[in-house]
């Protein structure tokens, strides 16, 4: 009898285990296990992943690049960027001139997307940092894209409204809501596309529109009212916040220094590692 009680323990151990690790990718156990687990898997992230570059393209690359084409100098930031997969397609694209700055709170991961984003590594900038407090100021960004993430934090709306935050009046946002049947398994990170929707409307987003992507992901653009002013300059070293005081960051030779002397380095791959700061 008490080998029957101690089998069925160890598997419902193993069960939970398996549910918190692998379903929820430690999402309910905060986002320090979520990252832990992102940077063990980054090297091996793009072969599991297996992206289609052509699907990849006619999704995210090819729309996104015309809806930026008459936009004199489009600034993007792609939080939860990952190992580099939106730059990867936007920068391929014959049209696109703008610059992306990507953040993610996984060393790893970012560490991969220098390597895969190389040859357009002038026109990038990597941060890594927590998405649930961006170092920069309200209305900044022409796009602001959160793809495959939201779920895994604790706190989805909370970041959700940091996106909203910094994407400028008339500014595009690009991010996923979780489907499929393991959305079931995220109680409380997860909606249903009409209830996700409802939410952005709620938000005060505009032109808000769900497209069928993945088994996984539905895709979802919606607009920030508002109307795009002129377009300030807008160099990393001009609108880079000191995430801990948001007060702005001077660059000298080997990091960024905030006015109460919050340091973060910038490490020899060229991440700027604000997660110090
Ligand atoms: C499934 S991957 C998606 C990566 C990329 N957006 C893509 O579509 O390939 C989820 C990413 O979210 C990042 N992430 C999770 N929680 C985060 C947080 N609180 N702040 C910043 N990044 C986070 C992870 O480190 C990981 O790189």
């Amino acid at each position: 009898m008490k080998w029957v009680a101690l089998v069925a323990g160890l598997a419902a151990l193993a069960a939970f285990l398996y549910w918190q690790l692998i379903i929820a990718e430690g999402a309910y156990l905060g986002r320090r296990m979520v990252a832990f687990l992102y940077n063990r898997s980054a090297r091996i992230y793009d072969g599991i992943k297996q992206y289609d570059p052509g699907y990849e393209q006619w999704f995210l690359g090819l729309p996104l690049s015309r809806a930026m084409q008459l936009h004199p100098d489009p600034l993007l930031l792609d939080v939860a960027a990952g190992t580099g997969r939106l730059a990867r397609t936007l920068f391929q694209q014959p049209g696109f001139h703008g610059r992306m700055i990507m953040l993610d709170a996984a060393r790893d991961m970012l560490r991969e997307a220098t390597r895969t984003t190389q040859p357009w590594a002038e026109r990038l900038s990597y941060l890594w940092q927590n998405a649930a407090q961006l170092p920069f100021d309200d209305a900044t960004f022409d796009v602001v894209s959160c793809l495959e993430a939201l779920e895994f934090m604790p706190d989805p709306d909370a970041v959700l409204s940091e996106l909203l935050r910094v994407l400028r009046p008339g500014g595009l946002l690009l991010t996923t809501n979780r489907i499929g049947k393991l959305a079931r398994w995220l109680p409380g990170r997860t909606t249903t596309p009409e209830a996700f929707e409802e939410h952005l409307h709620s938000l005060g987003l505009e032109m808000v529109r769900t497209q069928t992507w993945q088994e996984d992901y539905d895709l979802i653009w919606a607009v920030k009212p508002g109307v795009m002013g002129p377009t300030p300059p807008r160099m990393l070293a001009t609108i880079l916040r000191c995430p801990r005081c948001h007060t702005a960051m001077q660059q000298q030779e080997n990091d960024f220094v905030c006015e109460n002397a919050h340091h973060a380095p910038i490490a020899a791959d060229g991440i700027i590692e604000l997660a110090r700061a």
